[in-house]
């Protein structure tokens, strides 16, 4: 009878074979509606034309610094690109919620003053230097160093930016602070910055992905395709904002009570539905909920009240990568539980475990046929019986969870036959990647002066 109860809990986030392609055809629908100059305004996966046309071809050469805003940490660089190769130096700062939430003014001026220390320290300040933005929130471009603000997500709320040129204002920051020491050349999401790096290793890197705080792609999408855009020769680099799909409603049918009451706790709620099932800043919280349910049903902690298990965000998301460690003992989930005031028996623990893989799994499918969609367009778009691709991927979720990345990889298999894809991980962050892009934007402004 506990059995039974279990899996009625457990029953609306198992995904079929069917689920998954349904959702892989719904994605597909909605990439062509967000191409499609007439329908992209009301397409929940936005597809932003980035401006990057071509992944790194080896002759991008100088000194460049980057930002790398809006994942778990700040980062400000220094990237040295050369002939034998790039070396770069970086440093974290720490944004506080309150500069998160705070004034736009406020945080592009604490971005400034991280700069500053940064260049300080690393004694480059005599000269300008070229600056390459990864900048991971939805941005209508209008150019490499020209990006309007759509709406923030995961924790930012920062006033007086929707709508904004971010450009501008970290240039009207630099004004401020009265810094010369640098010029801002190209702002990029971190799905592209993360596909250039990568790229530089492997030319057949051609998509971006990440799953971490938030999760995201990109991919080289032909310019005859790009209806939002002037021009049908090339290619072009498309930011889909995926995290945003569902958030017209096509995913109603997949949304359980856990995820309802997740989204409504959250600052944007009704947006970002995708990202909300599937990323970092969630999944814990989503393990969290079911467990509340479990305990008022009896099937966990023998019933007894949890008040811990109250409190927002007390399961951290690293936690289901720990609890998942394959042939880690259960003995040791019982001294995470501890932590958490919560007492655990052996089926407690192990059925917290499950709880655990049913969420992961689910996330890491869901994601896989998001991806099964890019692949198999890009298929068809190059007229191919098979395609040969790499993925270039960042975030801590897909770096440290135990299985996501092997659930993802065979779920895809199985979605896109017809596709040979390729996982290469980021080794050393985005911000390489906007300095490549820095790169070239730079050598194409000088030339043409
Ligand atoms: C980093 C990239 O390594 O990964 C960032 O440099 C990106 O640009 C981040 O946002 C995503 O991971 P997380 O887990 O920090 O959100
Ligand atoms: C969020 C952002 C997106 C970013 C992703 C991963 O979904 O909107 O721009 O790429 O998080 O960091």
């Amino acid at each position: 009878a506990q059995r039974r109860a279990v899996d009625q809990v457990l029953a609306p986030l198992r995904l079929s074979r069917d689920d998954l392609e349904k959702v892989q055809a719904l994605m597909r629908e909605e990439m062509e509606r967000g191409l499609c100059k007439e329908t992209n305004a009301t397409a929940s996966v936005r597809m932003l034309p980035t401006y990057v046309s071509h992944t790194p071809d080896g002759t991008e050469q100088g000194d460049f610094l980057a930002l790398d805003l809006g994942g778990t940490n700040f980062r400000v660089l220094v990237v040295r690109v050369t002939e034998e190769g790039i070396s770069m130096a970086s440093e974290i700062y720490v944004i506080p919620a309150a500069i998160m939430q705070g004034t736009g003014e406020e945080l592009f001026d604490h971005i400034m003053d991280c700069i500053i220390d940064f260049q300080m320290k690393q004694k480059l300040m005599a000269q300008t230097l070229p600056l390459g933005f990864t900048f991971s929130f939805p941005c209508q471009q209008l150019g490499l160093d020209k990006a309007l603000l759509l709406t923030w997500t995961k924790g930012f709320s920062a006033s007086g930016c929707v709508g904004e040129d971010i450009v501008q204002l970290l240039r009207d920051a630099a004004k401020r602070k009265r810094h010369l020491g640098m010029q801002v050349v190209a702002l990029v999401n971190d799905t592209v910055g993360t596909m250039m790096a990568c790229g530089y290793d492997d030319p057949r890197c051609e998509i971006g992905l990440i799953v971490g705080t938030g999760t995201n792609a990109c991919y080289m999408e032909e310019m005859r395709n790009v209806g939002t855009v002037e021009g049908d020769e090339g290619r072009m680099c498309i930011n889909m904002e995926w995290g945003a799909f569902g958030d017209n409603g096509c995913l109603d049918h997949l949304f359980t009570h856990f995820d309802k009451v997740v989204d409504e706790s959250t600052i944007n709620p009704g947006k970002q539905r995708f990202e909300k099932l599937i990323s970092g800043m969630y999944l814990g919280e989503i393990v969290r909920q079911i467990l509340m349910v479990m305990v008022q049903k009896e099937l966990l902690f023998q019933g007894k009240p949890c008040p811990k298990l109250q409190t927002k965000d007390i399961f951290k998301t690293k936690f289901l990568s720990t609890i998942e460690l394959n042939g880690l003992a259960l003995g040791q989930i019982r001294a995470i539980l501890n932590e958490l005031e919560l007492d655990a028996t052996f089926e407690d623990s192990s059925l917290m475990r499950e709880v655990c893989q049913t969420v992961s799994m689910r996330a890491a499918q869901l994601c896989a046929a998001g991806l099964a969609a890019v692949v198999e367009k890009m298929r068809e778009n190059r007229g191919l019986d098979q395609l040969s691709v790499t993925v270039g991927v960042d975030g801590t979720l897909y770096k440290l969870h135990p299985c996501f990345s092997r659930n993802l990889q065979k779920t895809l298999k199985d979605l896109a036959p017809k596709c040979d894809v390729s996982f290469l991980l980021s080794e050393d962050g985005s911000g390489k990647g906007a300095a490549l892009v820095a790169a070239v934007a730079y050598r194409a402004a000088n030339a043409m002066e």
